[in-house]
Formats: C-alpha cells, structure tokens, sequence
C-alpha cells in the first residue's frame, strides 16, 4: 500500500475535520477533545488550526488515513524536544502499517530538524495504543494523575519518550 507522510495544511481542512470526529467518537481514550467539541469546530477554524503547520498526516495516495500532532517546543532550552499527540488512524486502516508510517514519518522528521527527545501521554487502558508505541520505541517515564474525566470517572495518562539523539 502506498502510504505516505506529509505535514497538513488548509487544503486538508475537510478530510482531517471528518477524520477528528471519527476519532473522537469512536475512541475517546485516545482524544482529549469530545465528540460534541470535534462536531462544534467550523471548517474556517479548522483551516486556521492546519495553518500553524503542528498537525501531520499519513494518506492512502490521496485519502488522508490518519493524523497527529507535532511541536516542537520553541525555546532554546526546550527545543530538542518535540510533543506528539494525538495519534490516530482510521479504524480501516488500524492494523496495517498506517500508524507505523506516520510514526516514523515524525521520527524521520525530528532528527533530521536536530530535535533529540519525542515525548506524549496516553491513556493508562489505551492498551492498544500502549503496545503501538512500545514497539515503536517509546519508554515510559511516569504517570500524571487525574489527566482526564469521562464520564465522571478520573483517568490517569502514562507519559512516554523516544530519545533520538544520545
Ligand atoms: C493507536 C493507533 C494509532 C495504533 O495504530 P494501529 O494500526 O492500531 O497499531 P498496530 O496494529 O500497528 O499495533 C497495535 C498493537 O496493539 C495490539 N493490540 C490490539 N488490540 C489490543 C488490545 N486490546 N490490547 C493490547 N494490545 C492490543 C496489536 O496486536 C498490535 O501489537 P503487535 O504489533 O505486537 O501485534 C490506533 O489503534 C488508533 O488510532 N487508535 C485510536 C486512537 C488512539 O487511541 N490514539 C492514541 C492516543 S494517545
């Protein structure tokens, strides 16, 4: 399967807003954000969003697949870091390498930028993303307390990092 990384911009607007929803819906231990908050943002801010260029995404030759994102921190003493998050593929595409390219698109990406540590949070019973990134790497550091609250409950994030420098 072909399948290619790139950085998202306005042009994507459409594809990834539908993307986000799908996520948010049908995985909210992978999304901050709610479906409810997915379906209230406008297309015009969602162009806004894309233009700071902090969102990468994988396609199918022209079908955007999956999305995540990517920041650099912008200081001096902070910039060998970069955040990822978040993290999804399309559920047709879970499974088959899609979340593979795009993780190490962004791998690609930072050490070819000089950026040495990549760093995210997932949720502690997101066990198949946990496997994701393990595999990919990523070790995990410590545990933030009370990240999130769905549905009343108090959720716990995992922090992980991948060193890419020494
Ligand atoms: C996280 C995500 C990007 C990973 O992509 P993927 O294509 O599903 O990943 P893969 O299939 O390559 O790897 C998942 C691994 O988890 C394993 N797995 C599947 N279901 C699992 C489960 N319920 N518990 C534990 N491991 C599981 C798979 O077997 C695979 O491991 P393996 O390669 O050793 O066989 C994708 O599942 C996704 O978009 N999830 C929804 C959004 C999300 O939760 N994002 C993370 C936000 S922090």
């Amino acid at each position: 399967m072909p399948l290619v990384y790139k950085t998202l911009t306005a042009q994507h607007a459409e594809s990834w807003q539908a993307l986000r929803f799908e996520g948010a819906r049908d995985f909210p231990l992978g999304f901050l954000v709610t479906e409810g908050e997915a379906a209230a943002v406008s297309i015009e801010r969602c162009r806004e969003i894309l233009n700071n260029g902090t969102l990468r995404g994988v396609f199918d030759e022209t079908k955007l697949v999956g999305f995540c994102g990517f920041r650099r921190e912008p200081l001096e003493r902070t910039r060998h870091r970069a955040q990822i998050g978040p993290f999804f593929v399309a559920q047709d595409y879970q499974g088959c390498g899609a979340a593979q390219t795009m993780m190490q698109g962004a791998i690609e990406e930072a050490r070819s930028n000089g950026i040495e540590q990549l760093e995210l949070f997932v949720d502690t019973e997101n066990h198949r993303a946990i496997a994701f990134y393990e595999r990919q790497g990523f070790e995990r550091v410590a545990t933030h307390p009370d990240v999130t609250r769905i549905e009343g409950k108090r959720r716990d994030d995992y922090f992980y990092r991948l060193k890419i420098g020494d």
